[in-house]
């Protein structure tokens, strides 16, 4: 050292530029490896550490407990709400119920304690800036569970984990003064690397808005009628803006209000939990015809495209290995069960008379077989999305990618319970060369998150529902927001819709 000292003195300019070199060498060497900046380089904001964190019981869509978190920082309050599944894979996150008199058992007392006595004390005077360091502090330490697909969170709920995450989203975009979109671009962008995040950036770039996918027929689960196929949706891909899409959307749905009434009477257009109608039929064909003529009633023909979640683990038998599409009437037909080649067949033959664009759930959420030679028979023209399938879970989705057992996957913020994990979900989907759909669960709330999330990922595609019932129009309006406030830099992702 002191050796070095006195050289310096020796031949000041001569050291001077080498260590100048020296260092603009090294930093360019730490940018290319790491981005140029890390944790450390971030200055510290004191306005930025939570104050307060409560949990709360509240209601969501259909009447049932839910959980809320508020969050306060030096920058003000946030609040988040989760949603809720009914035909829930099993191996989704847990999400944590009461199981006492309460509600039917569905209270969520318990998650809400989780929040207030296990995690706001260890998160309180935590940065909201470091959303990936705050996930993984109640995964891996606070909750600690795991299993052989991960995190499944059993100890203190995803639900109570996945509020206090989608608060912490929120609580770090407005620290950067950013929109919770922008914000949720710059972690996409920089992997979580809070150092690297760029306000400019983020405010001057173009972002994708999604093709809404919007159930407007009801079956399945969630639905009184005899159809086995869950959801029945029309896809505005023809049309130039979100803004234009919802426009289509909403048009052809009140088309198909009343192509329902004329055929099956006044009774038929009670909605069901997502907003659609749920008539009273049982073949697949009809639901997609009456489609196809609300469409072209509302003079939407080629602009509307159609889609499906078959949530055939509803209906499948393990035992011999069918899927039973009678799986609501009572003696069905036994050309109604049918075996794996048998289903695939028939999507070849739905696919082949009626514009169905992606089709969601189309097997069992065991059954990887039968996905992988659907992706391989028809998965250019027909997108193959895997929800109970792959359940947003980082391990399924790299077993689909390496079986090849699907070409898109619905991503479900509550099915992981983190943001981190979902947006990691995300990533590794879209290096597979898949597309992503943004979803919402059957029980929703007025929470608006998934919209800032599929434009801040470009997802390209989003399913929430009919464009009926506030807890799935909320969505819808908060993208006419986003859209309008981006002007020029927003472009509607169309017919490329699979490109996230
Ligand atoms: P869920 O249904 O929210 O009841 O699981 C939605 C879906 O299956 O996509
Ligand atoms: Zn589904």
């Amino acid at each position: 050292m002191g050796e070095f000292r006195q050289g310096l003195r020796r031949r000041p300019l001569i050291n001077s530029i080498v260590a100048l070199l020296l260092l603009s060498l090294s930093l360019r060497w730490s940018s290319t490896c790491f981005g140029g900046k890390k944790h450390k380089d971030l200055p510290t904001d004191e306005k930025a550490k939570i104050v307060s964190l409560i949990g709360r019981e509240v209601l969501d869509s259909r009447g049932n407990p839910t959980v809320e978190a508020e969050l306060t920082t030096g920058y003000g309050t946030v609040r988040a709400i989760v949603p809720s599944g009914a035909s829930t894979g099993i191996y989704e996150a847990l999400e944590l119920r009461d199981g006492d008199a309460r509600f039917r058992g569905a209270g969520v007392t318990k998650a809400v304690s989780n929040i207030n006595k296990v995690i706001a004390p260890k998160l309180k005077g935590k940065d909201v800036r470091f959303q990936k360091e705050l996930d993984e502090l109640m995964v891996h330490k606070l909750d600690g569970s795991q299993n052989e697909w991960g995190y499944p969170k059993e100890k203190l709920g995803a639900n109570a984990i996945l509020a206090v995450s989608m608060a912490v989203c929120r609580a770090g975009a407005d620290a950067f003064d950013l929109q919770l979109f922008e914000y949720i671009g710059e972690l996409k962008e920089t992997k979580f690397e809070v150092a690297r995040i760029e306000v400019q950036r983020a405010r001057r770039r173009t972002y994708k808005m999604p093709v809404p996918m919007m159930n407007v027929i009801n079956g399945g689960r969630h639905a009184g009628n005899k159809l086995p196929m869950q959801e029945f949706m029309i896809a505005p891909t023809g049309a130039k803006s979100f803004k234009e899409a919802l426009q289509l959307g909403a048009e052809v749905y009140q088309s198909l209000k009343t192509v329902v009434r004329e055929k099956y009477g006044q009774d038929a257009v009670a909605v069901g939990d997502e907003g659609g109608f749920a008539p009273n039929i049982q073949e697949n064909d009809e639901a997609l015809q009456d489609l196809m003529d609300a469409i072209k009633d509302a003079g939407a023909t080629g602009k509307v495209k159609l889609a499906m979640d078959i949530a055939a683990s509803e209906f499948y038998n393990k035992q011999d290995k069918t899927y039973n599409l009678g799986f609501k009437v009572d003696n069905p037909d036994p050309s109604l069960i049918k075996s794996k080649e048998e289903m695939v067949a028939f999507y070849k033959d739905v696919t082949s008379r009626f514009p169905v664009v992606s089709i969601e759930d189309p097997f069992d959420q065991d059954d990887w077989e039968a996905y992988s030679s659907m992706v391989e028979e028809m998965g250019k023209s027909v997108q193959v999305v895997g929800d109970d399938l792959l359940v947003t879970n980082p391990k399924r989705i790299l077993y689909a990618e390496e079986h090849k057992a699907a070409n898109a996957l619905l991503l479900k913020i509550n099915q992981i319970g983190s943001i981190t994990e979902a947006i990691t979900a995300y990533q590794d989907s879209v290096t597979a060369g898949w597309g992503v759909m943004v979803s919402h669960r059957s029980g929703e709330t007025e929470d608006t998150f998934i919209a800032d999330l599929a434009v801040g990922l470009s997802t390209g595609q989003i399913k929430t529902g009919a464009p009926c019932r506030s807890e799935r129009v909320a969505k819808y309006n908060q993208l006419l927001r986003i859209e309008e406030y981006l002007g020029r830099r927003a472009s509607y992702a169309g017919e490329k819709f699979r490109d996230s």
